[in-house]
């Protein structure tokens, strides 16, 4: 078993009760980490004592299974400020993950657009930092504009200045491509988008997995992360937001907990972060969600992404010497994500047949149409790697690829 210097990976496993199972026989080699992480028995532990121990709703009662809800649900909101160093606890908004972040946000600037006004959003976006924009411009009259990619799948930052204007109200990119592996340069993005004074929404659903935000170093708008990325559950995430942005957008969806005071005539509206977490919220997942943090922390980001680099260009020359296959995504900055295509094989056969091998990839399309169009393909085998991952099951990857492409060829 692979023991890297900072990682003890055979003794992380043991943490991950799933990595135990078979599946069709053969030991899972689950590399399907971008689509979702697997979950740890510290946070398997954390979901199992909220429903065994204080299952109630928060905010709401004086019993004390009330108010334990309420503490630990928000010490996890203030665990997930210390983690990306937000300025404020309130600037932590609860949502069920990314793609009900950016409707939120895209919610809000229906108000604030107005006709003729230009919205950035770069080539690589997954379609939940496309299609919420493309609504938001049916309901304002504002442009959608690409900022374009090239084959390695980088951005190209220098038509990126070209599209700025002061007609540029928002810019929309992700941290880390979840089709390519690509790590954007957001920092660059977000200083020339504040010099024309438009507003930028990070996703960084695929980057906070691996790398270390800090939304104020940033200093961006809004950044957005979902929690079953990072070894918690789903339908739970979150939006950073800078206080003066979400003071200024409305409120996403009306409802109980978010009020101040509801009359038939006039409704005023809670503070922050309460404004838009209308309704019981997954209490369970939020804690869960701090749980996840407190595991990766423990392991440490940095320590996490160096292992994770070690597993990408591991993976990266032995794939390579497979003839015929072709890698999507060659940017010299890049996550643990491999997105191939073997010549003349679709993708959706070899995920098959890695999947009889007890091998777990996704393949197709990976909710990013516009990064297949440009390579004029219908998908890809995508391989995504995660830190308790070890060299011993890439090598059963590869034997898998040259299995399937036997059959196949
Ligand atoms: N966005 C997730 C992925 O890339 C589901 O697979």
């Amino acid at each position: 078993m692979t023991k890297v210097s900072s990682l003890d990976v055979a003794l992380i496993r043991k943490d991950f009760p799933i990595l135990d199972r078979e599946v069709n026989g053969n030991p899972l080699v689950y590399l399907d980490n971008a689509a979702t992480s697997q979950t740890p028995r510290q946070v398997i532990d954390a979901i199992v004592d909220y429903y065994s121990n204080y299952n109630a709703n928060i905010h709401r009662g004086v019993h004390t299974l009330s108010q334990e809800a309420t503490d630990k649900y928000e010490q996890a909101r203030i665990k997930i400020q210390k983690h990306f160093n937000a300025a404020h606890s309130h600037e932590i908004i609860f949502t069920s993950g990314t793609t009900h972040s950016i409707n939120l946000v895209a919610n809000g600037f229906t108000s604030i657009l107005q006709k003729g006004d230009e919205l950035l959003v770069s080539a690589m976006e997954h379609h939940s930092n496309i299609v919420p924009w493309q609504m938001l411009c049916e309901r304002t009259g504002a442009l959608l504009k690409v900022i374009p990619m090239n084959e390695e799948g980088d951005l190209i930052l220098e038509e990126y200045h070209k599209l700025l204007s002061a007609k540029t109200k928002m810019v929309f990119c992700n941290h880390v491509s979840n089709a390519l592996g690509t790590i954007n340069n957001i920092k660059e993005i977000i200083d020339a988008a504040h010099g024309f004074g438009a507003a930028v929404l990070i996703d960084g659903a695929q980057a906070a997995p691996h790398i270390q935000a800090d939304v104020q170093d940033l200093n961006v708008d809004f950044y957005t992360v979902s929690a079953h990325k990072m070894c918690g559950p789903t339908g739970v995430g979150i939006l950073y937001g800078k206080e003066e942005w979400l003071n200024r957008l409305p409120p996403y969806q009306g409802g109980g907990e978010m009020i101040a005071e509801v009359t038939f005539e006039k409704t005023t509206y809670a503070d922050l972060p309460h404004k838009f977490e209308a309704g019981t919220p997954n209490i369970c997942g939020g804690i869960a969600f701090g749980a996840a943090l407190d595991y990766m922390n423990n392991i440490g980001i940095a320590e996490i992404a160096s292992y994770e680099n070690e597993l990408l260009q591991y993976a990266t020359e032995r794939l390579l010497t497979i003839e015929g296959l072709r890698i999507y995504g060659t940017s010299k900055n890049k996550t643990s994500v491999i997105s191939f295509n073997i010549d003349g094989i679709h993708p959706y056969d070899i995920g098959s047949i890695l999947d009889k091998l007890g091998i777990a990839v996704r393949t197709g399309h990976h909710c990013a149409q516009p990064i297949m169009d440009f390579y004029k393909i219908p998908g890809t085998v995508r391989a995504s790697f995660s830190f308790y991952n070890t060299k011993e099951e890439i090598n059963a990857l590869v034997e898998g690829i040259k299995r399937a492409k036997a059959m196949l060829s």
